[in-house]
């Protein structure tokens, strides 16, 4: 969902905007971290955007345009909500494997694999069908914004973790993302040693390990609508 800030209060937004297929529990994290009054919080479908076109000057989107079906058509809709001159910044976690096994790059390969695989059979999709969401310049460049820009930064975290960093790394890698539906893509002693790494009341749990290092990368792609465009 676009971050969209507005002199607009929430409750102003009509109700018709809130469709009901989106989970509210996508929305209601950043309504509650929003306290800034001149800020509005509104839930939509990236694919029908319920706004003004040429109203903003920056439109921002992170690890979203990955999950829509039609990326493209999503960015020509993003693009045509900015002002002249007015700007677009995608970001995308993960570009580069990341790392957060450093002691066993064969499992982190394996599981990285089995996720993947686990996913495609999930949502009915081939490896060709996802392989080019890489290419954020590419789909950049097929809109009619300028100064097409990318920058990607590494974020490291290294043992031993600060309480946040570890119930943050627990809330959205190690808690939920692996376990049981690996099963079938992954070699069950494989899949145990997984376990065991991701189980926070356990001695193996990765986090706390002496030689914990995460690395992930994360890029912004930015581009610029025309001054006269
Ligand atoms: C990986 S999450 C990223 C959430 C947030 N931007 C962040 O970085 O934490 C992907 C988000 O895309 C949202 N999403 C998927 N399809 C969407 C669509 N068609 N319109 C709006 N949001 C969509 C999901 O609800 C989910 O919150």
């Amino acid at each position: 969902m676009p971050a969209a800030a507005r002199g607009k209060c929430w409750p102003c937004w009509p109700r018709r905007w809130a469709p009901q297929a989106l989970p509210s529990a996508s929305i209601s994290p950043a309504r509650t971290r929003v306290a800034c009054e001149a800020a509005a919080v509104l839930q939509g479908n990236l694919a029908q955007l319920p706004l003004a076109r040429a109203s903003f000057d920056l439109v921002w989107s992170l690890n979203t345009i990955n999950h829509l079906r039609d990326p493209l058509a999503c960015l020509l809709s993003l693009a045509g909500l900015l002002k002249p001159r007015g700007r677009l910044v995608l970001g995308q976690s993960s570009f580069l494997p990341d790392m957060y096994f450093a002691w066993d790059a064969r499992l982190e390969r394996l599981t990285n694999e089995a996720v993947r695989a686990y996913y495609r059979e999930r949502y009915g999709v081939s490896e060709r069908e996802l392989t080019g969401i890489r290419a954020l310049v590419g789909l950049m460049r097929r809109t009619a914004l300028q100064n097409v820009a990318a920058e990607s930064i590494l974020i490291e975290r290294v043992a031993p973790l600060a309480a946040a960093d570890e119930a943050y790394l627990l809330e959205t890698i190690f808690r939920g993302t692996w376990g049981a539906r690996l099963q079938g893509h992954l070699a069950e002693e494989d899949r145990e040693e997984l376990e065991r790494l991701c189980d926070p009341a356990g001695a193996g749990y990765a986090p706390r390990r002496a030689d914990f290092h995460f690395l992930q990368s994360l890029t912004f792609v930015s581009a610029q609508r025309p001054a006269d465009g």
